[in-house]
């Protein structure tokens, strides 16, 4: 009898040790350490939270209770025993205030080399202010740590996530594949330098939807080698707007094509809808764009293509940009530019821009019909356009 019973525990024991209906192991950052009172150095403990639900050779989950935890720059690294880890914080990761510590970091918080990770809400607190000062007063800084940066990884998501005030941009996607982002705010001050909210490059099938963009640089900037982006449903202002580009930098470099940006409004801000390249040779291109069902209200550019993008006049004076630009509509876009000319298509000379699409525009300024700019630029308009397109 006695023996019988020892074997049943035995045998649940191993159905409960080895069976999918155990939970996945859990890490809590405070039991390795970190501490919730935005002083203490809490690096280690994260690090050593990552090193075990990378090392579980089943889903794992790390979590971030509430309070404030400082961290200095933090590589999260791949591969990974499993491709299952969540990060849930329910509390603020804050960087340091001194921008000297991280400020040629690159990142804050670095996941490289990562396969199905999932982030769920949280703040990440740049304390970017003080480098902001230091560059907009002309001195020489550091360029700055971008809050989140992610490289060479797949299978990313993150939900619900706030990025304040990051040093440079606030989230970067850089060599990935299938990531998708939802319910995330980024908010920065509208004169932060670089403080781009959503950079993608080098990257394909990434999503962003429902995202609040307030910040200092573009709301989402698209990078060479970005394909099958979809942005849906993005409130962007203050910012420079969504920007493919600034594309053409190098001689050699990878295209964009098949983005779609759908259901955006732009408040406020530099540009809405633009795409911009280096006025230097290159052999990039962007094509299959789609902008669809955007609204302006104050925009400076609203719609515009600049391929004689040279800041300072440095690196291409007399050149023409290389790059060709193809097959962009923009479809249903409507509101109001700060500027009398709503929709400029400045393309380059010896790659004219073609199949551009204007579909149901209808942009005014101080409450008349706004202007087009046109130059080496073709393509077709209808339904009811407004400004008369140039095309
Ligand atoms: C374009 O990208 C979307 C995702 O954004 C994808 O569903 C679609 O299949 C892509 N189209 C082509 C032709 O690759």
């Amino acid at each position: 009898m006695c023996y019988f019973h020892f074997l049943i525990s035995i045998l649940l024991l191993s159905i409960f040790n080895t069976s999918s209906l155990a939970a996945p192991p859990s890490y809590n950052v405070v039991s390795f350490g970190a501490k919730p009172d935005g002083r203490t150095d809490s690096t280690k403990a994260f690090l050593s939270a990552w090193a075990n639900a990378c090392g579980s050779p089943r889903a794992a989950t790390i979590y971030v209770p509430p309070g404030r935890f400082f961290l200095r720059n933090v590589a999260f690294q791949g591969p990974c025993k499993n491709n299952r880890i969540t990060i849930r914080i329910d509390g603020t990761l804050v960087a340091p205030s001194d921008y000297r510590v991280i400020g040629n970091a690159g990142n804050w918080l670095f996941f490289q080399h990562v396969d199905g990770v999932t982030l769920n809400s949280g703040i990440l607190d740049g304390q970017g202010t003080a480098l902001w000062a230091c560059k907009n007063s002309g001195k020489n800084c550091p360029s700055g740590a971008t809050s989140m940066g992610f490289s060479n990884c797949n299978n990313i998501a993150i939900n619900g996530l706030t990025s304040l005030n990051s040093q440079m941009y606030h989230v970067v996607f850089n060599g990935c594949n299938n990531v998708k982002l939802k319910g995330v705010k980024v908010l920065a001050s509208g004169n932060s330098p670089n403080t781009d909210g959503i950079h993608v490059q080098l990257s394909s099938d990434v999503t962003i939807l429902n995202t609040r963009i307030s910040t200092g640089d573009d709301c989402v900037s698209i990078g060479p080698g970005t394909s099958n982006l979809w942005i849906e449903n993005v409130a962007c202002g203050p910012g420079h707007g969504i920007s493919i580009g600034s594309l053409g930098k190098d001689l050699n470099e990878a295209g964009v094509q098949n983005v779609t940006v759908k259901t955006v409004t732009f408040t406020g801000t530099q540009n809405g809808l633009r795409i911009k390249s280096w006025g230097r040779p290159s052999n990039g291109f962007a094509r299959n764009i789609l902008f669809r069902n955007a609204i302006m209200k104050n925009v400076q550019n609203p719609i515009i293509i600049d391929q004689n993008y040279c800041p300072d006049n440095i690196g291409c004076p007399g050149q023409v940009s290389g790059v060709k630009i193809s097959d962009v509509t923009y479809q249903d876009v409507h509101g109001t530019s700060a500027t009398e000319v709503a929709v400029n298509f400045d393309c380059s000379s010896k790659y004219p821009c073609s199949r551009i699409r204007l579909e149901d525009v209808k942009l005014t300024y101080k409450n008349q019909p706004a202007a087009a700019s046109c130059s080496h630029a073709d393509g077709s308009a209808s339904g009811l356009v407004q400004p008369k397109g140039c095309l």
